[in-house]
Parts: structure tokens; sequence; C-alpha cells
């Protein structure tokens, strides 16, 4: 449904269980990948050099929200260079 959608969002309002009750199927791996008939679904693996958050911002006086995404390079020491052009070119991408 997701690949002949070209859904790229999901949004998922429900916890995995609920009351003791399975509420959602567990679709993604927790590590590695799962194969669903020719489909693999493989959680996107954040290396060690950088990492993404998201934050949630409010403006008390307004109430208006905003999410940022932050993209946190890791391993671009002060004086120094990463160790390859790679890592910087996978966190471009
Ligand atoms: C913001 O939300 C609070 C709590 O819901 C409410 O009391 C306040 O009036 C709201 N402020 C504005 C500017 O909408």
């Amino acid at each position: 449904m997701v690949w002949e959608n070209g859904c790229v969002v999901i949004v998922m309002l429900t916890p995995l269980v609920e009351g003791g009750l399975k509420q959602c199927y567990h679709y993604w791996p927790d590590e590695g990948s799962n194969l669903y008939h020719i489909y693999e679904v493989r959680k996107h693996i954040w290396c060690d050099d950088f990492l993404v958050r998201s934050f949630y911002l409010k403006n008390m006086q307004t109430n208006e929200t905003r999410t940022v995404t932050q993209f946190h390079f890791l391993t671009w020491l002060n004086h120094n260079v990463p160790e390859s052009s790679r890592t910087l070119l996978d966190f471009r991408r």
C-alpha cells in the first residue's frame, strides 16, 4: 500500500499496545530489515557520524507551534577534518 501510493510519510496515531490489546503491527525492524513479499523494510541507519533530531517549539505567548529538524554532524572536530568526504556527502544527502 505504501509502495503503490508513493507514501513518503506515515502518521501513527496509536501506541503499539493499548490496555493490553495490540493496536498496530510493528512492521518496521528494530535492527536490520524485514521482508514483506517483494518489499524490504529497513530502518534508516544513522551512522556514528551524525544524527537527526526533531524539536517541537511553541511560542507561549501566541501558542503557535513549529517543528524544527536538527541535523547534527558529530565527527567533525574542531581544528580537524572528517576522515573522509563520504560521511559529509551522506550527511548532505
Ligand atoms: C494559549 O493557550 C492557553 C492554554 O490553552 C490559553 O489559556 C491562552 O489563552 C492561549 N493564548 C492565545 C494567545 O491563544
